[in-house]
């Protein structure tokens, strides 16, 4: 086993930031769309090159996102960045479309329970609405990304089987859907738990790219991201400061951090193409955003070659 990149093709990993969409959509304050824009644009600036910018879901299930349309226009697009966003059904693609989003996310829950409380139906009903806003994206020319919750267990349900994984990739593949991503809503992965599932999905589809999502709710996230690391998954999704949750699966919290892992991922000799002093930066605004602290470790301790002076380190002993 290695822990760190060898090869240069190998190397490149995708960071993909979700914190304004998971993250902010769990405050129950409305966060101002300036705000929001102003985090994703410094988060562009450092370097960021893929977002799960929004969702395009009913005002009424999550009012903080209800300015995903505003949002996207106040965003600095640049060649290279990509802005994705959720999508539920036709009226989310439609609505996407027209804020011209450059990847739509469907998403499905792996349990039954969770995909009820999420999407207010069983799980064959929303692969049905998947199906019918496909084609929607198609003809606007916007690829598809299909997302699982409840990946790697269920807080309703227990373990998840990986037969209900490998059910709903077979439909989202049978749509044209290429981009897979595995989420871990309540951050009930383990290393074992994540290598069964991979394992799984990568015999299963050789021509699926897939991305995964930790939470940090039991404190292996980055665990996790070595097992992904190791089976050859070169795009994780993450929340700046280790913003997140999911309201409708009690127990949800942060993600795994974005400058976090961008931290492990440097010092493993893997390349994000980010700035991680910018990024800490971006996350301490966040924090001052929110007006309260933020799991994120990285922004507080610096990189671990910060240096300090002995006459500091005194001072703050004594
Ligand atoms: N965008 C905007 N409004 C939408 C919408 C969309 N994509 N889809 C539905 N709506 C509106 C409907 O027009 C309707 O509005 P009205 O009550 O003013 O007429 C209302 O939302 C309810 O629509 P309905 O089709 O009856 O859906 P529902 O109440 O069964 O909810 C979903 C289904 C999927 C729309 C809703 O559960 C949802 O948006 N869930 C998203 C959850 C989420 O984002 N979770 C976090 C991510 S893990
Ligand atoms: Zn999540």
């Amino acid at each position: 086993m290695r822990f760190s990149a060898t090869d240069s093709a190998d190397r490149s990993v995708l960071v993909t930031e979700v914190g304004t969409r998971d993250g902010f959509q769990v405050e129950a304050e409305f966060i101002p769309t300036e705000s929001k824009a102003a985090v994703i644009n410094a988060l562009i600036d450092a370097g960021v090159r893929s977002f799960e910018a929004t969702s395009f879901v009913s005002p009424r299930a999550i009012p903080q996102l209800a300015d995903a349309s505003q949002l996207m226009d106040q965003l600095h697009r640049k060649p290279g960045v990509r802005l994705s966003a959720l999508v539920p059904n036709a009226r989310g693609a439609e609505r996407a479309a027209a804020a011209k989003v450059d990847m739509m996310v469907c998403f499905v829950s792996a349990s039954e329970s969770h995909c009820q409380a999420n999407l207010n139906k069983p799980i064959a009903q929303a692969l049905a609405d998947v199906a019918e806003f496909v084609p929607i994206a198609r003809q606007y020319n916007i690829p598809v990304r299909g997302a699982i919750a409840v990946a790697f267990g269920c807080p309703f349900e227990g373990d998840t089987a990986v037969d209900s994984l490998l059910r709903i990739a077979d439909t989202y593949h049978e749509l044209g859907v290429r981009h897979l991503s595995l989420g871990d809503t309540t951050g009930m992965a383990t290393p074992p738990v994540v290598e069964r599932a991979v394992d799984a999905l990568q015999r299963r589809f050789s021509d699926m790219a897939i991305a995964l999502h930790f939470h940090n709710t039991r404190g292996v996230g980055l665990a996790n991201v070595m097992v992904g690391l190791q089976m050859g998954i070169r795009e994780f999704e993450s929340s700046i400061a280790g913003l997140g949750g999911c309201p409708f699966a009690p127990g949800a919290s942060g993600n795994i951090c974005t400058e976090d892992l961008v931290y492990l991922l440097h010092e493993s000799g893997y390349d994000t193409g980010i700035d991680l002093d910018r990024l800490c930066e971006v996350a301490r605004q966040v924090e001052a955003l929110l007006g309260r602290g933020l799991p994120g470790q990285v922004m507080k301790a610096g990189q671990r070659l910060r240096r300090f002076t002995l006459d500091g380190a005194r001072r703050a002993v004594g």
